[in-house]
């Protein structure tokens, strides 16, 4: 037989606030567990007297419990022993909860979009989606040796600082000021998991429902159903060859008052254009002007390819306009769910402790190997590693569109990042190519995913860091042959 202990506690006496008899509540207890499939059809009952021992009752009540469940069909009587009866139709009984779905309404919104569901295609596909790392080469020995470390560290096994490991703010404020001209302390860093875990503390934190905000239009997905779940109603600007419109941005001002603008100026998701410096000064004098949080997402900061990294908007801010999100899902890996956000002192103190009362902390042990392979400067190599890699890829990438797909595509090469975004002759269209090009075996985004309303855009979005220079050039012939 299977183990089974009694599920609850009998309450007895007259202060028990308990009026059903003990008997009953046994019977009720047995019952529910039957329901709840704890005891299955078959399973035999405890005998009376251990069961009474047990509950520290007399066994005729255990025994008055046994009749009644039996007399209601729960159970059978066999020669020496009770058992759940065999004839109870199984399914019902151990189906759970969530089965069925909740008996309750959900605080909209709680639909998924479109495309947050992952597509896959036939065994041995190739991903052109997204703009993942290559998890390949992930630095996985130095980092476990880095988190064994941390894991001996008791003091990192415990409850700590909503800011997150002190180790890795520092580390990450002196790689921000010596790297990107962010002049920040360890006390102004906040880890998250991820950026989009920072995006979302800083929508819930800063937004109250209503609250108009600006988003690039082609954006950022994900982005935008942070902001919408905090109840933001989102205002799309256009983007062009020089990042986000801002003289459209100065059109929606006259509209009414926006609370915040979300964007990519470093390279622009998903066109991969870096914002012009004439438009990031207007942004930042106009942020200031009006009040608006600059909410800066800066994912892909150390893969740039054509001349000096921009400075981020953060690194020009007296006014204290812009909060900064960071990530190491792409200089490291994204599973590992590492982020940050910084900004004005009395922001990022707001934003702790609206994190205390969310997750806590975030994981501090994976949080100290980070910082450690950060100090030991580590990471920084491989992400040098990583570029160099990464810029051969995107040549092999752009070889292999001249190569294979002629005058049926263009291009600029992206500036940085990870993926490249193709622009399609006017004959074709980018959503029935890529569902050709999956049943072929590649993965590729069509335009339509990143625009604001869902238009169909002549455009696909090719993620090239992932793949090697042969698999790229694979997965180009497989797009050709689905053209
Ligand atoms: C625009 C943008 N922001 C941020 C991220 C990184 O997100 P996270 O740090 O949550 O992994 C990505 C990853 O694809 C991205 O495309």
């Amino acid at each position: 037989m299977r183990s089974w202990t009694f599920p609850v506690a009998l309450q007895a006496g007259p202060n028990s606030g308990q009026r059903n008899p003990v008997f009953q509540q046994i019977a009720q207890a047995i019952r529910a567990d039957i329901r709840r499939g704890r005891l299955r059809p078959g399973d035999a009952l405890p005998g009376s007297r251990s069961l009474a021992q047990s509950l520290g009752v007399h066994r005729n009540t255990v025994l008055a419990a046994y009749r009644e469940l039996e007399a209601e069909g729960w159970t059978t009587a066999e020669q020496r022993s009770t058992r759940v009866a065999s004839d109870l139709p199984e399914a019902p009984a151990r189906r759970t909860r969530t089965d069925r779905g909740p008996g309750y309404d959900l605080a909209p919104p709680h639909t998924p979009g479109p495309w947050s569901s992952l597509r896959s295609g036939p065994p041995g596909t190739l991903s052109l989606s997204g703009g993942l790392p290559d998890l390949r080469l992930v630095p996985t020995d130095l980092l476990s040796r880095a988190f064994r470390r941390a894991l001996r560290t008791p003091a990192l096994l415990g409850y700590g600082n909503p800011l997150g490991e002190a180790r890795l703010r520092a580390a990450l404020g002196l790689l921000l000021s010596e790297t990107r001209g962010l002049a920040v302390s360890a006390d102004q860093v906040l880890v998250t998991p991820g950026s989009q875990g920072a995006l979302d503390l800083v929508a819930r934190t800063l937004l109250r429902p209503g609250d108009r905000v600006a988003v690039e239009d082609p954006g950022y997905e994900s982005a935008w159903a942070t902001l919408r779940a905090a109840g933001a109603e989102l205002v799309p600007v256009p983007v062009d060859g020089a990042g986000l419109q801002v003289e459209a941005l100065e059109a929606c001002l006259r509209q009414g008052p926006l609370r915040a603008i979300y964007l990519t100026p470093h390279h622009q998701y998903p066109t991969t254009v870096t914002m012009s410096a004439p438009r990031r000064l207007r942004l930042l004098e106009l942020a200031r002007q009006h009040r608006i949080a600059i909410l800066e997402d800066d994912y892909d900061n150390e893969f740039h390819f054509e001349g000096r990294p921009v400075l981020p908007l953060a690194g020009d801010d007296p006014s204290g306009v812009v909060l900064y999100l960071g990530t190491l899902s792409k200089i490291l890996a994204p599973g590992l769910r590492i982020g940050f956000v910084t900004g004005p002192r009395v922001v990022v103190e707001a934003l702790a402790a609206r994190r205390a009362i969310a997750d806590g902390q975030g994981n501090l042990a994976l949080q100290r190997a980070a910082a450690e392979l950060l100090e030991e400067g580590l990471l920084q190599r491989h992400a040098r590693k990583m570029r160099r890699t990464y810029l051969a890829r995107r040549s092999a990438l752009a070889t292999a569109l001249g190569r294979h797909l002629g005058g049926s595509a263009s291009f600029e090469l992206p500036p940085g990042g990870m993926s490249l975004w193709l622009r399609l002759d006017p004959s074709l269209d980018a959503e029935t190519w890529a569902n050709r090009a999956l049943r072929l075996g590649v993965l590729v985004d069509p335009g339509r995913r990143f625009d604001f309303h869902g238009r169909p855009l002549p455009n696909l979005r090719l993620g090239y860091a992932a793949l090697d220079e042969r698999e790229l050039d694979e997965a180009v012939r497989r797009l050709a042959r689905a053209l």
